[in-house]
């Protein structure tokens, strides 16, 4: 027995990392951020000075990344962002980082998991699934006031342009497209906050647990 499986996909800075990271707390659960090992990936290859569709480099990068001991401080900034969406598009990266978060998913006590693939393709057993979306706006204003916050500018419009592209491209890759699993609970959080998605994702969690009992 592994324990609890927890998905939660959704777009870029629809908020289910730090949804993610709350239920693992809540639940007592591991907690992977998915979208990470992407990162790790596309910052090797930017800081080689590969291009980003240097599969064979690519492929070595992914074959090092430990899930254990990614440094996010040095992974969250945009471009590190946009560029793991290009390297996203690699069938064998993506078999590579996936069987290492399948280890991790089966690693007791159980994990909530959270990225784009984790319902349809990572762990399509999960005992849940939560699609977690919002309006390509809301999401553009909660990151612009994430960077205004840090007493840094930001320009809204090129926020909401990359966020577009992003899902664009996301969406769009033949393999492991972004999409809701069939048997996801779709979660709108364009008109909630952290705190009420959090509430709103608990109650999802706990009446699939009590269908079960
Ligand atoms: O979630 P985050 O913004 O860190 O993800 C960066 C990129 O990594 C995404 O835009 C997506 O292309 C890719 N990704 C993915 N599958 C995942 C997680 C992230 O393709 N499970």
């Amino acid at each position: 027995m592994s324990g609890l499986v927890i998905a939660i996909d959704g777009p870029a800075a629809s908020g289910k990392g730090t949804l993610a990271r709350r239920i693992a707390a809540h639940y007592r659960l591991n907690h992977l951020d998915t979208g990470l090992s992407y990162r790790a990936v596309a910052k090797a290859l930017l800081d080689a000075g590969l291009p980003l569709d240097d599969v064979e480099h690519a492929e070595d990068a992914a074959h090092g990344v430990d899930l254990g001991k990614i440094d996010r401080t040095v992974l969250s900034a945009n471009e590190v962002g946009e560029a793991a969406s290009k390297v996203a598009v690699i069938s064998s990266v993506r078999r590579i980082l996936v069987e290492k978060q399948r280890a991790f998913a089966t690693t007791p006590p159980g994990a909530v998991l959270d990225g784009r693939d984790i319902g349809t393709v990572v762990c399509p057993s999960a005992d849940v699934k939560i699609y977690l979306t919002a309006d390509p706006r809301v999401r553009a204003e909660r990151r612009w006031r994430e960077i205004e916050a840090k007493g840094l500018k930001a320009d809204f419009e090129a926020i909401l342009a990359d966020i577009e592209q992003r899902d664009a491209r996301d969406m769009n890759r033949a393999d492991s497209p972004l999409k809701p699993a069939e048997d996801a609970h779709l979660l709108d959080s364009s008109k909630m906050d952290i705190d009420s998605a959090f509430l709103a994702a608990c109650g999802i969690i706990d009446s699939v647990l009590a269908s079960r009992k």
